[in-house]
């Protein structure tokens, strides 16, 4: 039997954008999904958009109920910052207000720890008409925002995140165009990238000002860069993109500072963001109190074939390329490589690098496309995801008994939710969600999470 630490907390993630949905009279504003998907429906798979989702605005005491019925002990959410606040810096939404209220004191009436998170990817649209995050006004508007969150749920949030995987909508908004909006523009991307940071740092500050007894925290997507062999250029290209994909957020965060070789690489570049001295005081001195990791697949990397094109835009993987590493473990319904080994090094990296910072493994979880083939006497049978989290939790404790300061796992996600371009295409739940009549079925994994959380192992 594996066994974990007393306090140890389970549960699941998931943000607002990705399960509230949206009533014509709820008072939301749009954000750059509700604008994108109407300007182009065609990218979002099945041509489902955040309108719909899981429909928690209106049914979120049953969905709290499915917390119990599945065995968490641990919640998190985020606040959408254009319910809250439709336009981003102008006047409150009173029933955003209540909303969110009654839903947190949901959680805590059943026993709950509350994990609430700022930011999913969700800018509200008029912020992004004005320039978005490349804008240093955005980051005066989100200080304000989680200034309001702090004093409007303050007495209700065990545990509060700033950012949910911020290298996302750099890399997705302003080099893949896979994000509004959906841009190839380096120089927006860092300084991007920058302005997110500043921001993280200055809702640490607040919140510290705010409510002394909190915790803060960021999420990242801490995801280890594995070379393809031990030679030099292999290995170099592994710590190149560790230095963009992990470190970029993860050093200012935990340590106060960015690393030297990063703030070199961008200077070579011609990419050094504007910024103002008195920032790098605000991001020195106002650390995060734990982290959140993300985990779902290694990153694995390989020498760039290619020398770069000295006229083509800059792009970090021009240090390194993608690798598939033969015989590799896969998902097959995500096409995702599975390794479990990844949190045991996260975790060691953590321990040796970032002074063994108290952190949650706070999404984890297998995506499935199609998933309806394994319902059996109206069941999905999802003994794979069963075996996934098995898997993954193995190395964790593993890593914990060699002293890893981890709280908590929360899978990605308790109900099948709406996520971004893929839309509903890969379902993740331990709540089955049927989109035709929004009907919950609780999974084969969401009764074995229960057992797991009681037994608190398995
Ligand atoms: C995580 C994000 O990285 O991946 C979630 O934080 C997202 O918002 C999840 O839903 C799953 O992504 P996908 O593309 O497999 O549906």
């Amino acid at each position: 039997m594996i066994r974990f630490p007393d306090d140890f907390v389970w549960g699941s993630s998931t943000s607002g954008p990705q399960s509230e949905g949206r009533l014509p009279d709820d008072g939301k504003g749009d954000n750059t999904w509700d604008y994108w998907f109407r300007q182009a429906p065609e990218k979002f798979h099945n041509q489902v958009g955040p309108e719909v989702t899981s429909t928690f605005y209106e049914h979120y005491e049953t969905d709290l109920d499915y917390l119990l019925e599945t065995g968490h002990t641990a919640f998190r959410t985020s606040i959408q910052w254009s319910r809250l606040i439709p336009d981003g810096d102008g006047e409150v939404n009173p029933k955003a207000v209540d909303f969110y209220r009654k839903v947190f004191e949901g959680v805590k009436a059943r026993g709950i720890e509350l994990l609430v998170n700022l930011y999913h990817f969700d800018l509200p649209m008029a912020l992004e008409l004005k320039g978005g995050w490349v804008e240093r006004s955005t980051v005066l508007a989100y200080e304000r925002y989680a200034r309001l969150c702090f004093e409007m749920f303050g007495d209700l949030v065990d545990r509060w995140i700033t950012f949910n995987e911020p290298i996302v909508p750099v890399e997705c908004g302003y080099f893949y165009q896979l994000h509004y909006p959906a841009t190839v523009d380096p120089k927006a991307g860092i300084q991007v990238a920058y302005h997110t940071q500043l921001a993280s740092s200055l809702a640490v500050k607040a919140c510290h000002e705010l409510i002394p007894d909190s915790k803060i925290g960021i999420v990242l997507n801490l995801t280890p860069a594995y070379p393809r062999s031990q030679h030099p250029a292999d290995v170099k290209a592994a710590r190149i993109a560790e230095l963009f994909q992990a470190k970029s957020f993860l050093d200012p965060s935990v340590k106060g500072a960015y690393p030297q070789e990063l703030i070199d690489l961008i200077r070579m570049h011609d990419l050094t963001p504007a910024y103002q001295a008195e920032d790098l005081e605000v991001i020195r001195e106002n650390c995060v109190d734990y982290l959140g990791v993300n985990y779902y697949q290694p990153l694995r990397v390989a020498a760039p074939r290619y020398a770069a094109n000295p006229e083509a835009p800059f792009f970090p993987s021009v240090y390194f390329d993608h690798y598939e590493m033969p015989g590799r473990k896969m998902n097959p319904h995500r096409g995702w490589e599975i390794y479990e080994r990844g949190v045991y090094d996260i975790a060691q990296n953590l321990k040796k690098n970032y002074g063994n910072i108290e952190w949650l493994l706070t999404e984890n979880g297998m995506g499935v496309e199609g998933e309806e083939k394994f319902r059996k006497n109206g069941q999905i049978q999802d003994d794979y995801r069963i075996e996934f989290i098995k898997g993954h939790l193995l190395e964790l404790h593993r890593a914990i008994q060699e002293g890893a300061n981890c709280k908590g796992y929360l899978v990605w996600t308790f109900i099948d939710c709406w996520s971004w371009l893929n839309s509903y295409k890969n379902r993740y739940g331990l709540v089955e969600l049927d989109l035709t009549d929004q009907s919950r079925r609780i999974k084969k994994s969401g009764l074995w999470f229960k057992q797991l959380s009681q037994n608190n192992g398995f």
